[in-house]
């Protein structure tokens, strides 16, 4: 989960350390370091967020033009100085930065120790460098080839940067399991996690694949080996992100900028993908796997947080429209479970970053058991869309507040799609229903516009939940999943516990939660269930329950038993998720604001989940 960036090259590579740990610090914000060749390695490390470090660097020389740079989400020992990166060899003459989880590291340490070597922090990455060390001191190679035998010994993930005193034209870097990216400058070169933190310098990036290590040589340019000693050819690649997606443009924070892209992340979802009038639906990835989807006996969704809320939207989508079973499955659940896979099934693992270890580790089994894996995914040449056979990208744009919105929503645009394409193309819905459907989700962009205007009433509401320290959200139906992301979003970024239920099982016991302190966010928008809401809400309302309701507008029965209620136009039940979920949204953003939470770096949370 961690943040890695490298500069190598003839600028000053502090700034550009800096300003890519700032880009990189939704991976993990507990603390940062930087080490910087000049006559010697010198290193800056601070526990807490990278601003903490600039102002800590800002006492002393920073020039140098190599570097690398951490920011750091720990798993392996506090938050603290002492455990954060960069790493160093007994004599402090290589320094190494990590992302991932060495699972070995307690052997190879008892090994290392019983050897002579020192241990100053508690991570299992100081193994790393150590185990370099050792490598080198015992069979002369060279920095490359030391550091390509050192990972044959270890078990785990890793994303890696070796800086060395004795190399100053060189960085080694290595993947496995956590991503890694390579930017290609004229006569310089940048390493990152993602690509954020090198956009600005260049387009061309070539991104290393697992079990690969990478030379980067100031005059040789660049080479690569698999850690088997294979050589492999550099694949150059050009970026189509945008720098001013990963700035907050006049928001006050990336969260709330978000929320507001979503007119525009949902359009860019169907974009070049739909068309009503022709009554007609495109979708690459679907079409080369045609028969084997058409003839699925069943598709099992697979995702850890929001993103698997989209695929319980979707397991409403593809059983009504496509009538194909579907299943939803935790990734991290899946994974262990010894799960059946039959001939006929296909899975289909949803991501924002492409990255979460958990999914991919749940599609490497899938894939195993022989399925057909298709993969929904917002980060383009991420780990996911490559694991997987076929897919289809969100296009939402870079997601940098930790809390995910415009991606969940783009997410339900694109599975919506991958329904409506299947139950046409499987029959189960012709060809005037599947045009009916499109004109209404061309018009959901408009909707979803109209929806952000409830901000102002939002906040108000907002302002009655701040103090709660418990909250309960309800919905049926479609709003079922759109609750449990409600729920999730208020309590990971204003730590208050929350809840979301199908309504119809509060009598099965939350029931027993409601009184006048409870207040119950309910989704009780026009739909199959709508009746049926009505009886759960009255049924909080006798235990004093404070209501907030989301409704259609023009409702009248909901306002009239609601204490607050928001208004949001009407549209189709199926597609009700995509409109549904804004106000909830924007309601968590500002009791967290009103709680004076980091909004867009909640505690002890990283945006991209790349370990167990
Ligand atoms: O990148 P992914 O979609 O795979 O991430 C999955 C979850 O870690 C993510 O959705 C997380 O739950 C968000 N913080 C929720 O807002």
């Amino acid at each position: 989960m961690c943040g890695i960036v490298a500069y190598i090259g003839s600028r000053e590579a502090y700034p550009i350390l800096i300003k890519g740990l700032e880009r990189l610090e939704y991976r993990g914000y507990d603390s940062a370091g930087v080490a910087l060749l000049q006559s010697e390695i010198k290193v800056f490390k601070k526990s807490g967020k990278v601003q903490e470090l600039k102002d800590y660097a800002s006492k002393y020389d920073t020039s140098g033009n190599i570097g690398i740079g951490h920011t750091r989400w720990a798993t392996h020992g506090e938050p603290n100085e002492v455990n954060a990166h960069p790493h160093f060899s007994s004599d402090n003459k290589i320094a190494l930065i990590h992302n991932g989880i060495i699972e070995n590291y307690a052997v190879l340490k008892e090994e290392l120790v019983k050897r002579g070597y020192e241990f100053h922090s508690e991570t299992d990455t100081e193994v790393l460098v150590h185990l370099i060390e050792e490598v080198q001191k015992n069979t002369k190679l060279s920095l490359f080839d030391a550091v390509r035998v050192a990972l044959n010994e270890v078990t785990g993930a890793y994303a890696i940067v070796v800086l060395s005193e004795d190399n100053p034209q060189q960085l080694i870097a290595a993947r496995k399991g956590s991503p890694l990216v390579i930017g290609m400058g004229k006569d310089e070169f940048f390493v990152a996690s993602d690509a954020t933190p090198i956009i600005e310098y260049t387009n061309n990036v070539v991104y290393v694949d697992d079990e690969e290590v990478v030379l980067i040589d100031l005059k040789d340019g660049l080479s690569i080996k698999t850690i088997a000693n294979q050589e492999k050819t550099p694949y150059v690649q050009e970026l189509e992100m945008k720098l001013e997606t990963l700035e907050k443009g006049g928001y006050e924070h990336f969260m709330l900028k978000e929320i507001y892209e979503q007119p525009r992340s949902i359009y860019d979802s169907m974009r070049g993908r739909i068309d009503s009038k022709r009554g007609d639906i495109y979708l690459g990835g679907m079409l080369e796997y045609k028969n084997i989807l058409t003839q699925a006996n069943r598709i099992i969704f697979t995702a850890c947080g929001t993103s698997w809320h989209a695929a319980l939207v979707a397991e409403y989508l593809f059983e009504d429209i496509a009538r194909v079973p579907v299943e939803v499955e935790y990734a991290s659940e899946f994974r262990y479970r010894n799960p059946v896979i039959n001939q006929g099934d296909v899975v289909i693992a949803i991501s924002q970053s492409g990255e979460t270890a958990d999914t991919l580790a749940a599609i490497e089994l899938a894939k195993q058991k022989g399925a057909t894996v298709l993969g929904v995914c917002n980060v383009v040449g991420s780990s996911i869309p490559r694991a997987t056979h076929a897919g289809a990208y969100t296009h939402a744009g870079p997601e940098i507040g930790v809390a995910s919105t415009k991606a969940f929503t783009a997410q339900v645009t694109v599975l919506t799609q991958m329904a409506l394409w299947l139950g046409y193309t499987k029959g189960t819905i012709n060809q005037a229903k599947l045009a009916r459907y499109l004109v209404e989700l061309e018009a959901i962009p408009s909707k979803v516009e109209e929806a952000l205007k409830t901000d102002v009433e939002v906040e108000k509401m907002a302002r009655i939940i701040a103090d709660s320290e418990n909250a309960l959200y309800l919905g049926r139906g479609y709003n079922f999943p759109v609750a449990l992301e409600g729920a999730l979003k208020l309590k990971e970024i204003s730590y208050i516990h929350a809840e979301g239920y199908p309504a119809a099982e509060m009598k099965h016991g939350p029931i027993a939660l409601i009184d006048e302190n409870m207040p119950v966010v309910v989704l009780a928008t026009k739909n199959a269930q709508y009746e049926k809401m009505i009886s759960n809400i009255q049924e909080v309302k006798a235990r004093k329950g404070k209501v907030f309701a989301i409704v259609t507008k023009g409702d009248v029965a909901v306002k009239e038993m609601a204490d607050r209620w928001i208004e949001i136009p009407d549209c189709p039940e199926e597609l009700s998720p995509l409109i549904s979920s804004i106000p909830l949204q924007l309601l968590s953003y500002h009791v967290a604001l009103m709680r004076g939470c980091n909004v867009d770096q909640p505690r002890n949370l990283a945006k991209s989940v790349t370990v167990e």
